[in-house]
Parts: C-alpha cells; sequence; structure tokens
C-alpha cells in the first residue's frame, strides 16, 4: 500500500489578496487540491500574522478576506483540510515542545530574523531594535504547522525555503532526542515527526504590478484580486508603458501588459496577443483585452467572493468544521508527543526514553586524526559511537578543523547530499557516509544536537 502524500500550505492573514498572490499560490494550490493521491491541509496562518501587523480589525478583516477569497477561487472544505491556525490549539503546545529542542544559533541564522538585525546595524542602531520575540521565534511557529500534521510537501516560494529546512532539522533533532521514548510509549516503530520536504515551482513567475516591479504590497503596485470590474479597469489603464504609438510594433519583452495577460491566457490567446504586439496594437487596445480577459476569469469568483463576504457566519463554520477535521489528527499525536517528553500521568508506570541516559542524551563527538597518506582527516561519531561521517583528506589540521567549525556552525543548515555518499557543504566537499544505512538525516540530527547543546 503506498501511502498518499500529504501538502501543507499557510497563508499569512496580514493582507488583501492581489492577482499576484492569485497566479503565484491561490490557483496553482486549488488545482492541486483537485488531484488524487494527495491529501492538501490549507490553513489561514493568523498567528503569525501577529508578528508583522499589530491592528486588530486588520487582522480580523484579513483572515475573512482570505479565507473568503480561497472559497471563492474553487476550494472545496469537504476535499481538503481548510482551517485557521489559531483554533488548533496543539500547535501553541508543539511550538514549546519544539522551542526547547532547538539550538538558538540556528535561529540566529534565519533569514528573516537576520536581515532585520542588518537593516538595524546599518542604521547604527542597537542590533535588535524593534525586533519582537515573535520574528526571532517564526520559523518554530512554522515548523509546529508542519509537523503537527506530518506533512510530506510543503509548496512555498524560494523566500521560505530556509524555513523548511529549519523545520527538517528540529524534527530531526526531535526524533533523535525523543524517538526512542515516542516508540516505547507508542509501540510503534516509527519516528515522532516527519521531515518535509520544500517544493518550489519555478513555472510560477513573479507576476509585474502597476509599475513593472514585482507586484507586492509593499511597493504599492497590486491590483487587488477581488477588485470591481470598474476598479479593475482603471487600475489596468493606469498601468505603465513605453510611449509607442498605435501602429507601432511593440516588444512582448519585459512588457507589464503582456505579462499580465499570458498569465491568464491560454496559449492560443497568448499566441494572438504576440502577433498584435508585433502588428502594432495600440496601448488602449491592449489594456482592454488584458481588462476582458482578467474578468472574464475572475468575475464568478468575484460574485462568490461578495457573496461569502456577506455571510461571515458562515465562513466561521467553516474554519471551524476544518478545525474540528484537523484536530482529529493534531490532539492525539500531541498526546503522544507530551508523554514521549515526560509531561505524564505521574500513575503511570516510567518509561525509558530510549537512548537518553542520566537525563541528558549524550553528546556526537568529532575526532581528527592523520592518515599514513600524510593527510588530515575527522570522523562524526554518535554518542553510541557509530561512525556517522568520513572526512575527505584535508592538507592541514587546521583546514581539518575549520570544516568541522563550519559543520557545527551551518551544517545543520547547509548540509547536501552530493553523489554516491558523499556530503558536501554548499559547493565544498566534506565526506561521505561510512556505511549504506545511514542517511543526510542522520548526520544533520547530530549537528543539530551539537549545535542544540552549544
Ligand atoms: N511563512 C509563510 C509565508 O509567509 C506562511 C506559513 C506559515 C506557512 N506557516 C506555514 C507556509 C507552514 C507553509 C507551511 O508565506
Amino acid at each position: 500500500m503506498s501511502k498518499t502524500i500529504r501538502h501543507l500550505t499557510g497563508i499569512t492573514t496580514s493582507g488583501t489578496p492581489h492577482i499576484g498572490n492569485y497566479v503565484g499560490a491561490i490557483r496553482p494550490a486549488i488545482a492541486a487540491s483537485r488531484d488524487a493521491g494527495s491529501e492538501s491541509f490549507y490553513f489561514l496562518a493568523d498567528y503569525h500574522a501577529l508578528i508583522k501587523a499589530q491592528d486588530p480589525v486588520r487582522i480580523q478583516r484579513s483572515t475573512l478576506e482570505i479565507a473568503a477569497t480561497w472559497l471563492a477561487c474553487g476550494l472545496d472544505p469537504d476535499r481538503v483540510t481548510f482551517y485557521r491556525q489559531s483554533d488548533i490549539v496543539e500547535i501553541p503546545e508543539l511550538t514549546w515542545l519544539l522551542t526547547c529542542v532547538t539550538g538558538k544559533g540556528l535561529l540566529n541564522r534565519a533569514h528573516a530574523y537576520k536581515a532585520a538585525v542588518d537593516v538595524n546595524t546599518e542604521a547604527g542602531e542597537d542590533a535588535d531594535a524593534g525586533i519582537n520575540a515573535g520574528l526571532y521565534m517564526y520559523p518554530v511557529l512554522m515548523a509546529a504547522d508542519i509537523l503537527m500534521f506530518r506533512a510530506h510537501k510543503v509548496p512555498v516560494g524560494r523566500d521560505q525555503v530556509q524555513h523548511i529546512e529549519i523545520a527538517r532539522d528540529i524534527a530531526a533533532r526531535f526524533n533523535h532526542v525523543y524517538g526512542g521514548s515516542f516508540r516505547a510509549i507508542t509501540g510503534r516503530d516509527e519516528d515522532p515527526l516527519v521531515l518535509p520536504d520544500a517544493v518550489i515551482d519555478d513555472n510560477v513567475a513573479t507576476l509585474p504590478g502597476l509599475d513593472g516591479r514585482k507586484m507586492s504590497k509593499s511597493y504599492d503596485n497590486v491590483i487587488p484580486l477581488f477588485a470591481s470590474a470598474k476598479d479593475l479597469k482603471k487600475l489596468i489603464a493606469g498601468i505603465v508603458t513605453d510611449s509607442r504609438e498605435p501602429g507601432e510594433a511593440k516588444e512582448t519583452e519585459g512588457s507589464n501588459v503582456f505579462q499580465l495577460y499570458q498569465a491568464f491566457a491560454s496559449t492560443e490567446e497568448t499566441a494572438a496577443m504576440r502577433q498584435a504586439f508585433a502588428d502594432g496594437i495600440g496601448w488602449g487596445d491592449a489594456k482592454q483585452k488584458l481588462f476582458e480577459r482578467i474578468d472574464a476569469e475572475l468575475s464568478e469568483a468575484r460574485e462568490r467572493y461578495n457573496e461569502l463576504m456577506a455571510r461571515p457566519g458562515d465562513i466561521e463554520d467553516a474554519l471551524r468544521a476544518g478545525a474540528v477535521k484537523a484536530r482529529k489528527l493534531s490532539a492525539p499525536l500531541i498526546a503522544e508527543l507530551r508523554q514521549s517528553v515526560g509531561l505524564r500521568d505521574l500513575r503511570q508506570a516510567p518509561t525509558e526514553a530510549g537512548k537518553a541516559k542520566g537525563g541528558k542524551a549524550a553528546m556526537p563527538v568529532f575526532k581528527q586524526y592523520r592518515e599514513d597518506d600524510g593527510r588530515f582527516y575527522f570522523k562524526l561519531a554518535d554518542a553510541d559511537g557509530r561512525l556517522l561521517l568520513q572526512s575527505r583528506g584535508f592538507e592541514s589540521p587546521r583546514e581539518a578543523g575549520q570544516m568541522i567549525a563550519r559543520l557545527k556552525q551551518e551544517g545543520a543548515l547547509a548540509l547536501r547530499d552530493g553523489e554516491g555518499h558523499a556530503l558536501k557543504l554548499g559547493e565544498d566537499a566534506v565526506g561521505r557516509l561510512p556505511d549504506e544505512a545511514l542517511t543526510i538525516e542522520d548526520v544533520v540530527a547530530a549537528l543539530a544536537t551539537m549545535a542544540a547543546e552549544g
């Protein structure tokens, strides 16, 4: 029996969806949710929204708008699990369990936090000025979202890939520390948490906004997804173009009008528009065609959206029903995880936590040595002495030492599989897995363990 692949996606509820969100995320996700053989989880990441928006009215409004958008665009709550993050009480609980196995250093290196620190540093401010701890904890909360439902695949934009890697590290670390205990408690021969993979769709071009830069709320150049037909027309009329006159041939390459058209048109329609550009269609006519094309795709959904927005109670009911469905999975898992970490009924007979002896998990170790070939090597062994990584030869002890330092610093995030059983750190060869039975996850878990313990 093959296992159903489970997809999971979160949408932060801090804004109003625009057509860039629709083309880049909503439309492909809804199409994927209709695939047989996959199981989809979609949720409104309202806890995440609190990190950047501390405006209660905006949070509530955005949650309503985004829920209505997904439903209006055809997400079928009977087919998928559609819920609101803050309805799943197990998520903050899991966040804490994960927080306590997460190396602080791992979070120091998370892009979103680091970018905020860099802005402060450049402005000559204190490194953490104005940064809330929510931003710092963002990757752990996101890991909890994913791990709570044992998702296999997480479709995300490139900017989110590091978060999935962090979720994998945290899961590997949790499995390493509590896997034995979990197996003892549950009697099932499996890890408590599933390591997720990011799915990045590079075919989805980012859509240009009204001014030609990437469509983004921060550039104030967006077309709201469900703008009225009248507003849509007005916005499209305002798209920046070059000054070529009707009758002059126009470039499709780099044209916002053309790219937006293409995002909504069939292959034939796109080819016809390309021809029209070559034949010198006027910008006014091209924009009219663009308006008609977008309006044709969105007008029905817009009507459904307006109906849904007028009945917030129905959306609330749909989300609550989704939460009931989701919690059928999260509640039993959190109960097992609580027991696995030792949050237990005191009457229960103590169950030994597999590897953890003397209250603290023993540490993996690096050992450096020299071979007869005159080169310098190291090995990584886990706490039980099992060999996890065999390095390549280095010219000097210093070089070998530097590679060890890099593995400790960035290895949990940046270690990659190479050819055969080779392991790489970025582009640099590190060594190999010494044993067929080992995977890169075993090494990552050991590195994450070392990072977390300092
Ligand atoms: N951080 C994601 C974003 O801004 C939203 C999100 C929160 C998410 N939790 C998630 C996405 C879990 C995927 C899985 O786009």
